[in-house]
């Protein structure tokens, strides 16, 4: 069956750095379904050809070396523009006809790809409603939703209304990248394709749980859209989120969309509500140095761009394992790690550990880059009496498998095209991540407390967010991926 793509909002910069190129990725590996054409619609008039050729310039750029120009001119003539206003309900009626003209009326599977600015998600669904777009008789419909789900809990309701009004759930694709990333799918092989880890991820063997989403880059020329989003809204309540639900999940009866996500969203139910002490002794603030003077951030901003969190989640699996939560900008280095820390052995025999703490086990899941998973244990230091150290096993993918990393946008796409909503958000959950932020955001848009701490740009955050874990008697895993 033909598919066919059509991006909203496709003069953006997503389409340019990341959908565009993904999909030609998809075209050069021969995983497209035959037969798939992709339609861009934004508001600037261009020609088929102009579009094709804005495009071949961006995908040269942001495909890299990947980029074959042969293969390209290949993919390229099934790219297709047609320019229209979201606004404009004549400008869908036409699209809907230029779309059944180059199906040739034929049966196919459309998504829709909603990558304008965030105000337009509701009225785009609406006005695709309204000529008859979201109708499923000549073929599947989906619709796919960019980030940000909203602003906050009662938004993304509202939003979910309104798309419902229109689709059904089953069509409804809520992109969230971390997703499409090769290690977050490897973190549910890892626990469910294993048999040694499970019987050991729990509240008996584990002390407690690291994630940290470092960023070296600062927020460049988004300030427009940084000051209204935040730390929390930008990485917490989707991304950070994401690997909270997979990393604690219990495992689903099978892999397919609905047993993957009825556990997911489990996980977010069950994390303790906040109460005001918790609010104010649990999460912490701040602001890298210099925010304030970047163009278009008000002066006496209070926008955080680092934030830390201790979250307990209630169940038996989870009971009284902390799991702290940390993400910034213009931090030490790029670093996406999840850390699971083993509890110390019951009795400690040797001698060397009883005058200095030995830590104990870690397996450490490299998100990004250097993507790999490292377990570290105690060794004996040889022609050293019983003296131990800390080493490690180390699996990197570079190492064993040699390919370069996929765009996650590559398999998130491929994924809306055949219809798996495995890696998608589903209404339930992205409404449940608000539940846990809200009270967040609330607490710090009318309290003073905790206050906004600046830290120095290169740094692991606030020198206080240090002392804050030391506290807990625990320590931040503050470790930069070695890259080869
Ligand atoms: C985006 C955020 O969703 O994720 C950005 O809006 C952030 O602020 C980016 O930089 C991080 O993505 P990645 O894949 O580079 O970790």
């Amino acid at each position: 069956m033909p598919h066919t793509i059509v991006i909203f909002g496709a003069s953006g910069d997503l389409t340019k750095r990341k959908l565009v190129p993904a999909l030609y990725q998809l075209h050069r590996k021969g995983r497209l379904p035959e037969e798939t054409r992709v339609v861009g619609f934004s508001r600037t008039e261009f020609s088929h050809d102009q579009w094709r050729e804005a495009l071949t310039e961006s995908t040269e750029k942001f495909a890299g070396k990947k980029f074959e120009r042969e293969t390209w001119d290949e993919f390229a003539k099934s790219i297709y523009y047609h320019p229209g206003d979201i606004g404009n309900r004549d400008d869908f009626v036409t699209l809907s006809e230029f779309l059944d003209e180059l199906e040739g009326k034929v049966e196919s599977e459309r998504v829709y790809y909603l990558s304008t600015a965030p105000r337009f998600y509701g009225p785009a669904a609406e006005m695709l409603g309204a000529v008859g777009l979201s109708m499923e008789n000549n073929g599947p419909r989906r619709i796919v939703i960019e980030k940000p789900f909203g602003t906050d809990g009662e938004s993304a309701s509202k939003l979910n209304d309104v798309v419902h009004s229109v689709f059904n759930e089953q069509q409804v694709y809520r992109i969230d990248h971390y997703l499409g990333k090769e290690t977050v799918q490897n973190l549910m092989i890892l626990r469910f394709a294993n048999s040694i880890f499970e019987p050991i991820w729990n509240r008996n063997y584990i002390d407690h749980v690291q994630i940290t989403v470092a960023e070296e880059v600062d927020i460049g020329s988004r300030a427009g859209y940084y000051e209204t989003s935040g730390i929390i809204r930008d990485m917490f309540q989707n991304h950070i989120l994401q690997l909270l639900m997979i990393t604690a999940m219990e495992a689903p009866i099978r892999y397919a969309a609905d047993p993957v996500r009825d556990e997911k969203v489990k996980v977010l139910h069950a994390v303790r509500p906040m109460t005001e002490e918790m609010l104010t002794a649990d999460t912490f603030r701040g602001q890298y140095d210099g925010y304030l003077n970047e163009k278009d951030v008000a002066s006496d901003s209070q926008t955080a761009t680092f934030a830390a969190m201790k979250l307990w989640i209630d169940n038996w699996r989870w009971q009284g394992v902390p799991f702290y939560l940390r993400s910034g900008k213009a931090m030490s280095c790029r670093t996406t790690q999840i850390v699971i820390q083993f509890r110390e052995p019951p009795h400690m025999l040797f001698d060397s550990c009883k005058t200095r703490r030995c830590e104990s086990n870690r397996l450490v899941i490299q998100v990004q880059p250097a993507e790999g998973i490292q377990m570290h244990f105690q060794t004996k230091v040889p022609d050293a009496g019983m003296r131990m150290r800390q080493t490690d096993l180390d699996f990197r993918y570079d190492r064993e498998f040699h390919g370069v990393m996929p765009e996650a946008y590559e398999r998130l796409l491929l994924d809306a095209l055949e219809g798996d909503a495995s890696l998608f958000a589903r209404a339930d959950e992205v409404e449940a991540a608000w539940a846990i932020c809200d009270p967040i955001l609330n607490h710090w848009a009318t309290k003073s407390q905790p206050p906004v701490y600046t830290y120095e740009r290169g740094f692991w955050g606030p020198m206080e967010s240090t002392e804050w874990m030391r506290e807990t008697g625990r320590e931040w895993f503050d470790t930069c991926p070695v890259l080869q």
